[in-house]
């Protein structure tokens, strides 16, 4: 579905991403972990087109992308949950889901279905319909923004760290719900600081060190990894 190669990313004269390779089939849950600073962020933004590389290629479901305009990627079916939420602060929980599903709503087309799909999977958002973002506690702005990921039909949906912060009760809720988007039929790939969970509930993965894939491979054979359960889940 998805290929990065060769990917070299700056800012500025430093380089951030170092000839990265990278795949993701169509239906797995493909996870990449590292370090702070290592470049997990760099390659969503740089898949969804917010940063762009400076060398190598990008293909998703055979088209380059690599120079594609940012809305185009959004309506090809690539939705980037972003790290921090970023959510709509002056909008009201409905209206931010609504806002994303312009990528692909024609005039007056319904959106209900969509809707009512996200109100399922986080049945607190619908009981929030009304309020406004910035009054939402953390936890639920983090909902809220997996949820407006989700509205615009992504056949590949980019999480960005999506438990950081929150409570261990909502952690489960989110790991679960990324399981059953997963199931739903949505490919996904997941950047956590929290590698254990992500590497639970992942096929694949990819550990990211300065900027490089420094190993790759099945979840499973991650997990037990001697070097990465000393560098990334905690011995
Ligand atoms: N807009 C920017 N301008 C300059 N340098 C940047 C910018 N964004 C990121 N960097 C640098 O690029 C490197 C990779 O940053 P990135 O945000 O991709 O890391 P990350 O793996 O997502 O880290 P974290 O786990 O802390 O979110 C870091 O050294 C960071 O300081
Ligand atoms: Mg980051």
């Amino acid at each position: 579905m998805l290929k990065l190669e060769q990917i070299d990313v700056y800012y500025g004269n430093v380089r951030a991403l170092e000839n990265v390779d990278f795949e993701v089939d169509t239906g797995e849950i493909v996870t990449l972990i590292g370090a702070n600073g290592a470049g997990k962020s760099t390659i969503l933004k740089t898949i969804s087109g917010l940063n762009r590389p400076r060398q190598g290629s990008i293909t998703f479901v055979g088209e380059n992308i690599e120079r594609m305009a940012v809305e185009r990627i959004v309506s090809r079916g690539i939705s980037h949950v972003p790290e921090g939420r970023r959510i709509f602060p002056g909008l009201t929980v409905f209206g931010n889901l609504e806002v994303a599903t312009s990528s692909w709503r024609k005039r007056g087309e319904s959106y209900q279905r969509e809707m009512e799909n996200v109100f399922q999977l986080f049945p607190q958002l619908r009981e929030k319909k009304d309020q406004l973002g910035w009054s939402l506690s953390g936890g639920e702005q983090q909902i809220l923004s997996i949820g407006r990921g989700l509205m615009s039909r992504p056949r590949l949906l980019l999480l960005d760290e999506p438990s950081l912060g929150l409570a261990p009760k909502l952690v489960r809720l989110v790991f679960d719900t990324i399981k059953t988007i997963n199931d739903q039929g949505t490919t996904i790939l997941l950047v956590e600081q929290n590698a254990y969970a992500a590497l639970q509930i992942a096929d694949r993965g990819y550990v990211l060190e300065n900027g490089r894939i420094a190993l790759f491979g099945l979840a499973k054979d991650l997990a037990s990894d001697e070097k990465v359960k000393k560098a990334y889940l905690g011995g």
